[in-house]
């Protein structure tokens, strides 16, 4: 059976941090409702579709899942149960934010079968969490990760965020406070850390702060230094990098997300969410409303309806391949493609490896540690 990967966003916040631009608003009980319905709609829609797949992995996103009432997150799991088939061993991830779950919640996020919390906390340095706009303060974000464990859920991960600026009467994150926030986030043992370099995101007030000079971003030194101290901090302490910003306890990767760096299958549900799904990448328009009115007819909100090129797909392989540590393999590549990547690339292997800024051993690409740093770069030399 095919293995199969689901997304499902939930376009919900209580309020907007001030980095971020994922789709979402704040809501009424009302539009919530209205969203599951259509919501479970798109998911039955894909009944014919998915015969012959296994789902192997959910990812609730957002947005804010955990601000959803708990019964529609039941909801949302029983209609994927009844409409396609689930393997024994599915990983079942769900986003939460700290100061939106309690000890029942979770509780009952595991009876529909949760299995690993997402859990975004950013940073556990008080003024960092003001700049960015947090709800949560350092206590209550390690106090959540307690709540999950004592809930039975064990498999937790951690977003942190580097690279923050200060801003006029705070100052901005030193190396110093994201080894703080790491060794307080590892001596609550969770299993995996997403390690995000903080990206100005157009639009976000952080962005508009930023143009109004009453920020000034980190320069890319600094950025670097946080980089490699968080990087090494995380490896001497039993974490393994298995992607540029994802480390974990070994055996405890994200197998959803995998799926994005590795070509596999997978199908987003409610608007904004990306598929990838028999050949053709597309994703749902980002406007809730547009999506609810259109949910008897879900190819009204579709978009890009993008059937890969062998070039394209190519491409995609070795750009998403090299993101993970254990890089990508020339077997593979010739076998998928009925190609020679070896003869296909030369001059941009050549060039690269000149630079050290990839390594070949065997059959294995990979990026050098210098490789990681320009990865963007090295990409496009495969365009
Ligand atoms: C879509 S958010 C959802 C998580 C959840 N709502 C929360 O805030 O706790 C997933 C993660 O993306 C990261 N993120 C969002 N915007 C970012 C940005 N501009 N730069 C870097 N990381 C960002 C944050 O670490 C966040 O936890
Ligand atoms: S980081 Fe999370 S809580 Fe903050 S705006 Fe983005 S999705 Fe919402």
């Amino acid at each position: 059976m095919k293995k199969l990967g689901l997304y499902v966003h939930i376009p919900f916040c209580e309020r907007k941090c001030n980095y971020c631009d994922f789709y979402s608003l704040v809501k009424t009980s009302e539009v919530e409702n209205r969203y599951i319905n259509a919501l479970l709609l798109e998911i039955k829609s894909y009944k014919d579709k998915c015969k012959g797949y296994e789902v192997d992995s959910i990812f609730i996103g957002g947005g804010t899942p955990s601000y959803l009432k708990p019964e529609n997150i039941k909801l949302i799991i029983q209609e994927i149960n009844n409409t396609l088939l689930l393997s024994y061993d599915c990983e079942i991830t769900m986003e939460a934010n700290p100061n939106s779950i309690d000890k029942d919640k979770v509780l009952q996020y595991k009876s529909y079968g949760i299995n690993r919390i997402s859990l975004g906390i950013q940073s556990l340095d008080e003024n960092i969490l003001k700049t960015i706009g947090r709800l949560h303060n350092s206590d209550e974000a390690l106090e959540a990760i307690r709540i999950i464990k004592s809930a039975g859920i064990d498999n937790i991960n951690a977003d942190i965020i580097f690279n923050i600026p200060g801003m006029s009467n705070t100052p901005g994150q030193s190396v110093q406070s994201i080894i703080d926030t790491l060794d307080k986030i590892i001596k609550e043992k969770v299993k995996h850390i997403s390690f995000y370099s903080l990206k100005l995101e157009e639009g976000t007030p952080m962005f508009l702060m930023e143009e109004k000079g009453l920020i000034n971003m980190l320069d890319d030194d600094t950025e670097r230094a946080m980089y490699y101290a968080g990087r090494e901090f995380m490896e001497n302490n039993g974490y393994y990098q298995y992607e540029i910003s994802n480390f974990c306890i070994p055996g405890f990767e994200c197998k959803h997300n995998i799926k994005y760096w590795t070509g596999a299958a997978y199908i987003g549900f409610g608007p904004f969410a990306h598929s990838c799904f028999e050949d053709k990448r597309y994703n749902n328009i980002s406007d809730i409303n547009i999506y609810c009115d259109n949910s008897n007819n879900t190819e009204r909100y579709r978009q890009l309806n993008e059937v890969l090129s062998k070039e394209s797909k190519m491409f995609e392989y070795i750009m998403l391949g090299l993101r993970m540590n254990k890089g990508i393999s020339i077997d593979d590549f010739n076998y998928k493609f009925e190609a020679n990547f070896l003869e296909l690339y030369k001059n941009q292997i050549d060039k690269l490896l000149n630079n050290n800024l990839i390594a070949i051993d065997k059959n294995i690409v990979k990026l050098s540690k210098r490789g990681m740093d320009v990865s963007n770069y090295v990409f496009e030399e495969f365009l």
